[in-house]
């Protein structure tokens, strides 16, 4: 049985286009495969709580000198990190804001980026401690920032996933992006087709 982490990212319900997507193809994978888990949170609706000097001190204090203050600022961390270890896959819609994930998303990497728990520190540099995952990123975008589109280099939404989700260990990621979707209703069912056809391959080889 798999295990799979689903998260949404968008506040906008079921007229997000990311989350629509997300859930047609998670959908479709339980279908195919029954047995498997969903494991199931919407940060756009109910957004988790932001990092704080509380939780910083937890983090780079030993578990055992943690007084109680310290203990509960970093359970809802201690949760999300046990959650994403225990889960064998990630599904996530993530729209772009300004460039790059909503702040919601962004709180969500804050909570499990965490020294000696999903990382640790070497002489030669970081180590991921979240291995062995596949991770897809189904994202929604105004805009088009394809390879050599003028837009390229403004994308600090991919390759900052891509990033941070690599210095954790998860390396195997991959992207389904449904851009252009303000750029005109042709352009934007065109674009939606090629995704649906992105999402139906990915199914199979998943
Ligand atoms: C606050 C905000 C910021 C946005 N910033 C960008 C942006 O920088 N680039 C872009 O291509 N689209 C941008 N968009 C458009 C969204 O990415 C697009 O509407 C997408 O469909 C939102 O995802 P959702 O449909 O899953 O909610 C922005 C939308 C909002 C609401």
């Amino acid at each position: 049985m798999t295990k799979i982490l689903h998260l949404d990212s968008s506040p906008r319900g079921q007229h997000s286009v990311s989350g629509r997507l997300a859930g047609e193809f998670i959908g479709a994978w339980q279908a195919a495969h029954p047995d498997d888990e969903v494991v199931y949170r919407n940060l756009g609706r109910n957004p988790i709580s932001h990092i704080d000097e509380s939780w910083i001190m937890a983090a780079f204090t030993p578990p055992a000198q943690h007084t109680p203050d310290l203990t509960a600022a970093i359970q809802l961390s201690n949760v999300l990190i046990e959650e994403l270890l225990e889960c064998d896959r990630y599904v996530f819609s993530i729209p772009m804001y300004n460039l790059s994930v909503p702040s919601v998303f962004k709180a969500y990497i804050d909570q499990i980026v965490r020294v000696n728990c999903t990382f640790k520190v070497t002489e030669n540099g970081y180590e991921g401690l979240v291995n062995g995952k596949k991770m897809l990123v189904i994202t929604a975008r105004g805009g088009i920032y394809a390879d050599n589109s003028p837009m390229a280099d403004f994308d600090f939404q991919a390759p900052y996933l891509r990033a941070i989700f690599n210095l954790i260990g998860v390396t195997d990621i991959s992207f389904i992006h449904a851009d252009g979707l303000s750029m005109g209703e042709e352009a934007r069912d065109r674009r939606l087709n090629r995704v649906q056809d992105e999402i139906s391959a990915l199914l199979e080889s998943w």
